[in-house]
């Protein structure tokens, strides 16, 4: 059985990779501050992958590696550029080194935001301009992978949706909160993106890596919409009033925000057709 070492596994993207690749792998789930909680007999293990303790990952010699850590919270990556760069890129620069040193399958997701957002439906090679810090730090390190001699996909996701793990916060939890206690939610209704459910972008990354696939993809929904219309569909899925839900325009928050960073999804191997969001979300509902 291969070995497939997940970091981010406390995550929101990695819980799901963890428990959807468990079978397959040995799978060692590499977490820092938070536990994975993906109910499975993985091995977990906590590494800070901005120190020198991210050597210990060459003790489990993988033959995958799958880099879903980051720091992903834009305004703490603006506010704290020093720490972004170091989770962002720096443990990027590392990882790729001992993917390449190892052998490994390197597999890192990246970001809708590498985009500058004036035109929107990007491909895979359309030039990328980011307009803020994180969107940078993801682009260059991006750039060092393609510079290492290393077996790699680099997957450009967008607007991920779906239930967390554990009390993780993320957009649907905070919809939930919101709307069970019977607040208004104000959602930009100018920004786009192109919403990815959990569970697809999940498959489509064990597909790729089945079929030993290289270079940058676009794994992402087929849809593109804002985030009041991303809103407004789980509010029906999971029941609620949809008046409950405002309409708003984005206001810079201090540094800037593509506003359409949609992306257009990659030609999938055959196996992965993209179902629709409507279909998605009752996925979810159901869990
Ligand atoms: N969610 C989206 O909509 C979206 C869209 C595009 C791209 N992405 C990319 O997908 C990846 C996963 O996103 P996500 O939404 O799952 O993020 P998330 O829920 O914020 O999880 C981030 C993960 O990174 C880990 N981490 C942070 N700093 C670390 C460090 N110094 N050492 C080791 N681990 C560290 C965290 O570990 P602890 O919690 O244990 O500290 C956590 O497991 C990220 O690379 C992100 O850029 C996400």
């Amino acid at each position: 059985m291969k070995t497939c070492l997940i970091t981010g596994a406390s995550g929101f993207i990695g819980n799901y990779m963890v428990n959807n690749l468990q079978k397959k792998y040995r799978t060692i789930a590499v977490s820092n501050k938070n536990k994975c909680h993906a109910v499975s007999d993985v091995e977990n293990v906590k590494i800070d992958l901005a120190t020198p303790a991210i050597e210990k990952i060459r003790g489990y010699c993988p033959d995958i590696i799958i880099h879903c850590a980051g720091m992903t919270d834009l305004r703490e990556c603006e506010k704290e550029r020093k720490k972004a760069y170091k989770i962002n890129y720096l443990s990027v620069e590392k990882l790729v080194q001992m993917a390449e040193e190892m052998s490994s399958y390197f597999i890192f997701i990246s970001t809708d935001q590498v985009f500058d957002g004036k035109r929107g439906y990007y491909k895979e090679d359309d030039v990328s301009n980011p307009v803020n810090f994180y969107g940078r730090t993801k682009l260059d390190a991006e750039g060092i992978i393609k510079e290492h001699n290393v077996r790699y996909l680099i997957c450009r996701t967008s607007s991920v949706y779906g239930l967390p793990y554990g009390n993780r916060d993320n957009f649907v939890k905070f919809l939930i909160e919101h709307l069970e206690r019977g607040d208004r939610v104000s959602l930009y209704s100018d920004l786009y993106s192109s919403p990815t459910y959990v569970k697809e972008l999940c498959g489509i990354i064990e597909m790729l890596i089945e079929k030993k696939k290289r270079g940058v993809f676009h794994a992402v929904g087929g849809q593109r919409l804002s985030r009041y219309e991303l809103g407004i569909l789980i509010c029906q899925a999971l029941g609620f009033q949809t008046s409950l839900i405002e309409m708003s325009a984005y206001i810079s928050e201090g540094f800037d925000r593509p506003l359409d960073s949609s992306l257009r999804r990659s030609e999938m191997p055959s196996g992965i057709e993209d179902c629709g969001i409507h279909y998605y979300l009752n996925d979810m509902v159901r869990l």
